[in-house]
């Protein structure tokens, strides 16, 4: 062994350890069958959860320097949103590739978009995005919420 590789021994260890506890998990007899579908139901149920009362709070922290619910400011108005087709407010300077993208905004589009606009409709003009599903939830129930109270 090299002094390099005996540096690394413990560190090997403790990942050969991780991986053995993990895949021990994965492997319960409750969890087998169930991990395809996993992650899909557990990102819509993540949605499924989402808090307007706590979206209202994060909308207005996050998304107010550039959005209102009634008024076009950096971004476009959002009353509405939720089932708006994306880039349709009339008198907004949109980016042609949200114009063009097709996509009508709903909990799935939105919390895509949320996550990484850029990568969801490349050439998109919002440089923002929210890391944490949970917040990404609330958010979008707030859109809705206030999308069908007009
Ligand atoms: C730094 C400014 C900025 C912030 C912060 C921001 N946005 Fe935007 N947003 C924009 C711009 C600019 C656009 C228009 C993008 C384009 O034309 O490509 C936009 C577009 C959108 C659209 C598409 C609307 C439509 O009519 O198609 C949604 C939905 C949206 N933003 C949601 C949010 C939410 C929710 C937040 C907070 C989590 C947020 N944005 C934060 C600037 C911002």
């Amino acid at each position: 062994m090299t002094p390099r590789q005996r540096a690394l021994h413990p560190v090997i260890w403790t990942l050969l350890l991780a991986a053995g506890l993990m895949s021990a998990f994965s492997l319960t007899p409750k969890q087998a069958g169930a991990d395809e579908a996993a992650p899909q139901a557990s990102s819509a149920g993540i949605l499924a959860r989402g808090d307007a009362l706590r979206g209202q709070t994060a909308y207005e922290s996050r998304c107010g320097g550039c959005h209102s619910l009634d008024a076009d400011r950096i971004g476009p108005r959002h009353r509405g949103v939720y089932g708006r087709k994306a880039g349709s407010i009339a008198d907004f300077d949109y980016s042609e590739a949200l114009k063009a993208s097709g996509v009508v905004w709903d909990a799935a589009s939105l919390d895509r978009w949320l996550s990484g606009p850029e990568a969801f409709i490349p050439g998109q003009r919002m440089g923002f995005s929210v890391s944490d599903a949970g917040v990404r939830a609330d958010i979008i129930a707030y859109l809705k919420q206030e999308s069908e109270r007009r």
